[in-house]
């Protein structure tokens, strides 16, 4: 039976009755404002974690924490289709962004507004999970109850990946109004790393990203 027809009525394809609602200014501008703090190096951003999470064709993809959806729909792209593409924000307004996107591009994704410690979806629905810039958002409680959602909706054998600001570098990013921290240390190869360990992930590890003021930390569901 195909992943399609397993979760079959829980996946909702884009179309423009769904991109209406007004965003709000910072939402709007938001793929301005990464291209500029990144250095136009966004590409590298996205095929750096793609490559992370071990991406590939014909496989179950779940980003959270979506934003404008730029992650989900390249990674559609560069397969050409063939898999399944979710994002989830608990933001509308991004979520807005993220479908009239998908639109532009002919994407066949599916955007939901929802908080990574409600996952909308059925246990075992996805092959690979990713996060990015959005860990830090998140208190104690929503990161542990984040993850054991992202255990439950991953396939056994299933990656998650997280990418966060790298607290160890006085990069642009971490200077920015909330990201400032008293950090000396990597909080993702630290604490994040060690939160996807105690939540039970297997075969954890962390590093830098190929864009060097991120990093990232890396599970498998046993
Ligand atoms: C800095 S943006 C990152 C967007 C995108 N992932 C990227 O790499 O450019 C962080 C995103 O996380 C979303 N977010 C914050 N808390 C969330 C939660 N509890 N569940 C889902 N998304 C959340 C925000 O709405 C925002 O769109």
């Amino acid at each position: 039976m195909s992943l399609a027809s397993r979760i079959h009525g829980h996946f909702h394809p884009v179309d423009a009755e769904h991109t209406q609602e007004a965003a709000p200014f910072w939402v709007r501008h938001y793929d301005r404002v990464a291209s500029v703090i990144a250095f136009g190096r966004v590409d590298r951003v996205h095929e750096g974690t793609l490559e992370l999470a071990g991406f590939g064709p014909g496989l179950a993809l779940l980003d959270i924490g979506c934003g404008t959806g730029e992650l989900v729909v390249r990674a559609e792209s560069a397969v050409d289709g063939n898999g399944t593409f979710v994002g989830l924000d608990s933001e509308p307004g991004m979520i807005a962004q993220a479908k009239r996107k998908a639109l532009d591009r002919s994407a066949s994704v599916t955007f939901e507004e929802a908080s990574i410690d409600a996952i909308p979806y059925p246990d075992a629905t996805f092959d690979v999970v990713t996060s990015s810039l959005m860990f830090h958002h998140l208190d104690d409680a929503q990161q542990r109850d984040g993850l054991a959602e992202i255990l439950r909706v991953l396939s056994p054998g299933g990656t998650l990946l997280i990418v966060d600001i790298n607290t160890a570098k006085r990069s642009v990013i971490s200077r920015l109004p909330g990201h400032r921290t008293a950090d000396t240390t990597d909080r993702v190869s630290g604490q994040v790393a060690e939160s996807l360990r105690k939540a039970g992930f297997e075969s954890v590890s962390a590093g830098t990203h190929p864009f060097d003021a991120l990093s990232y930390a890396t599970g498998i569901k046993p």
